[in-house]
Order: C-alpha cells, then structure tokens, then sequence
C-alpha cells in the first residue's frame, strides 16, 4: 500500500525522485573549511566534465534551485543553490580538488556589496575588468588580475586565479551557461565550487526582510 502511495507521490511530483534541490547554502565540511579560516557554505557546484556551471544569473545568486544538492564538493553532481538574499561578503571559487582556489571581496565582483550589479570595465576597448584577489592557491597576498565580463558572452563572467586572457592552464575558477571554453581542466580537477561567507561579523544570515515577523 506505501509503494502505490510512493509512486503516485512520484508521478506528481518527479523532481522527489531525483532528489529535490538545497534552498538554503550548504554547510559542508572538510578541507575547505582550512581555507582562509573558513566559515564558506557551498551554493553552485559543476560535477567534472567539460561544461561549466549551467547558471546565467552573472553569480547573482538569483538563478533558481536546479540540481540535486551534496555536501561532497568533488562529488559527480551539478546543482545551484539560490543565494541572494543572504548576507554574504566574500565569495570562494574552488576546484572540486582543491588545489585551485580564490577568495574574493563581493565589492570586487559587483559595483557594490549586494547589489548584483557587475562592475564593467571603463575602458570599452578592454574586455577584461580588474579585481582583487584577497588569496588564492597562487598567493597568500592580495594581488590584481584581469576577469572577463563580456557583453554578448553568455559564459561570463570567467574568473581565473591569474589574468583570463593568459590563457594558463588550471587557473579557471569560474563561468556559466553550461561553456565549453576554458573548461578544459574540470574533468582532471573534479569539476568546481562557489562558496559564500560572512567573514565580517556573525555567520552567514538572512536578509532581514526574510526574517519572519514575531508572533
Ligand atoms: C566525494 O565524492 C568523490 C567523487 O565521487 C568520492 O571519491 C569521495 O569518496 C566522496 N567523499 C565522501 C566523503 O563521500
Ligand atoms: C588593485 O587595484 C586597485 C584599483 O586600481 C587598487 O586600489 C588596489 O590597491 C590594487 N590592489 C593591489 C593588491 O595591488
């Protein structure tokens, strides 16, 4: 009686057969907790392959849930967690190895701390933009590099531990729409991760908006 009660759920509801998507991000466990004093809580991960993260959101983190969430970072699963309306400071883009790795202030990546809008080169003749990496699996010390956001490029941004267009191998730490380009190290490094984290002042919190009223 159960298993007819099982399928039926099943039929109506298909995704709880493949396992439903995370909602909130992930607090995981492990090696990447050692990075930079850790706290980080896994959001978007890309199972080894050649394509990467079939998000489009610029890293927005308003891209809906897909994918069938696991705390193993360098498991065989692509998932997305959506993550905007948490409070979040720095994001870290992994290998799913480890061995590549990259903390960034979110005011590198947006025009300004939570706002989702991407900072955009001055200078149109460039692709690229200049971040700052605070450390990386190339430097314990802050350093500038050149990403690409492109206009046009739906796998941007692409984020590298060094400069994109220096095209070096195992330094790609990130892009979306399910790319082929610069990809060609995610099969050997166990594919890759976005991690977020509050590292100034409490954990990792929700919006207040999304604190529900007192009763
Ligand atoms: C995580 O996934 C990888 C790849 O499938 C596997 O080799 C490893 O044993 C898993 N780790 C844990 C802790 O389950
Ligand atoms: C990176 O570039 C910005 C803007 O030019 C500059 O303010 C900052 O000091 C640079 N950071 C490093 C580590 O060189």
């Amino acid at each position: 009686m159960e298993n007819i009660f099982l399928a039926w759920i099943l039929i109506w509801f298909p995704q709880l057969a493949a396992g439903s998507g995370c909602t909130t991000p992930l607090q995981v466990t492990g090696a990447v907790q050692k990075i930079d004093g850790g706290n980080w809580f896994l959001v978007r991960r890309v199972r080894p392959g050649n394509h990467w993260h079939p998000s489009t959101d610029n890293l927005a983190g308003t891209e809906p849930v897909y994918g069938h969430c696991d705390a193993n970072y360098s498991a065989a699963a692509t998932f997305g967690i959506p993550f905007s309306t948490f409070f979040y400071d720095q994001f870290l883009f992994t290998s799913g190895d480890l061995s590549e790795y990259a903390v960034v202030n979110v005011g590198e990546v947006y025009d300004e701390p939570m706002s989702s809008v991407w900072r955009v080169t001055t200078d149109q003749s460039k692709w690229g933009f200049q971040g700052e990496m605070q450390v990386s699996s190339l430097s314990t010390v802050p350093y500038n590099v050149t990403w690409y956001l492109r206009e046009g490029k739906p796998e941007d941004p692409i984020l590298s531990t060094g400069n994109v267009g220096d095209y070096k191998p195992a330094t790609y730490v990130y892009a979306e729409a399910s790319a082929t380009n610069f990809a060609q190290d995610l099969a050997s490094l166990s594919g890759a991760n976005v991690f977020i984290r509050k590292k100034h002042g409490a954990a990792l919190s929700m919006t207040p908006s999304q604190i529900p009223p007192p009763v």
